[in-house]
């Protein structure tokens, strides 16, 4: 495993390398668990070459706090890296990117930033649009990996390639759940123990809103699943909405053409999880 930090030498070994094999290229934070290595196995299987990138991007924070206090593993993360034969590591530095000028590129995603997430984290996508497009540029890849897990991203991510015209595939992987069928996700580490235990509900919930959108009209399903968290002490719902996989706006009525999921935030004290099924 070859592990580099400026933008220079990954691109010139990338370079070397490319001729005749195929790219697969997993862009992560770092703080790697199980969900991140499923996306490398993945690529792996369809690659010949398999590029990881450690990064955690200033830009797409919104609270300065939460990127001081987002769980930095390097060492950790190498060595997972290794146990999964990824071929090449990019770990740079903030100033290797984005020299002394740390901001975003405004992107146009076709409302899909308005959305979820976007109504809550502002400049968050822009930010995630900014770094990801640089990466691509770097590591010029065959095809890229992005979790289900944060569907939002994805599906920005794939209008940014289509807008920008990257020669890219991007490959949505299915989300990685802890056995008690939690998401996996870095933030994971930081809930306490109650909040922990109390966590699984999340899933356990969507899976529950998922057989009641079987039967029931949307707003019964919304109002169903807010009820069901006023009676958890430990969880507070940011919000819980069913929206159109494609637009990822929320559905008014429903159409058995179009494809749906179920969108949640929630806080377990602190520590803001997000999950999604399919409907
Ligand atoms: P990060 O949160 O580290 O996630 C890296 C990739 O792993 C993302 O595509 C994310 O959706 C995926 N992932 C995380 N948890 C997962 C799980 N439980 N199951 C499946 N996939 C999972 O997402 C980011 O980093 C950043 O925004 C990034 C794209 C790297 C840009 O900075």
């Amino acid at each position: 495993m070859l592990v580099f930090a400026k933008k220079k030498s990954v691109q010139q070994k990338i370079e070397s390398l490319k001729k005749a094999t195929s790219i697969g290229f997993v862009p992560t934070m770092g703080a790697l668990h199980k969900g991140h290595l499923s996306l490398i196995e993945r690529a792996k299987k369809e690659n010949d070459l398999v590029v990881v990138s450690v990064f955690v991007n200033p830009t797409q924070f919104d609270k300065q706090e939460d990127l001081i206090n987002y769980p930095k593993t390097i060492e950790k993360d190498l060595s997972l890296l290794k146990s999964v034969f990824c071929d090449i590591v990019f770990a740079p530095s903030a100033h290797e990117i984005y020299a002394n000028n740390i901001t975003s590129q405004a992107f146009d995603f076709d409302g899909l930033e308005f959305q979820m997430e976007g109504k809550f984290r502002t400049g968050h996508f822009d930010g995630v649009g900014t770094i990801v497009k640089r990466l691509f540029e770097i590591v010029k890849p065959t095809k890229a990996y992005f979790g289900e897990k944060d569907f939002q991203q994805l599906q920005i991510i794939r209008t940014m390639v289509k807008k920008h015209q990257i020669p890219v595939k991007i490959v949505g992987c299915d989300i990685y759940r802890e056995d008690d069928g939690l998401a996996m996700s870095s933030r994971n580490t930081r809930l306490t123990k109650a909040h922990r235990e109390a966590a699984p509900f999340i899933y356990k919930t969507l899976k529950q809103a998922k057989v009641k959108f079987g039967t029931e009209n949307a707003l019964d399903v919304v109002g169903w699943v807010e009820n069901e968290f006023k009676k958890q002490p430990l969880l507070e719902l940011e919000y819980f909405e069913i929206a159109d996989e494609e637009t990822l706006q929320t559905i008014k009525n429903k159409d058995i053409k179009q494809k749906y999921r179920a969108f949640i935030a929630v806080f377990a004290g602190e520590i803001r999880l997000i999950d999604n099924i399919s409907l």
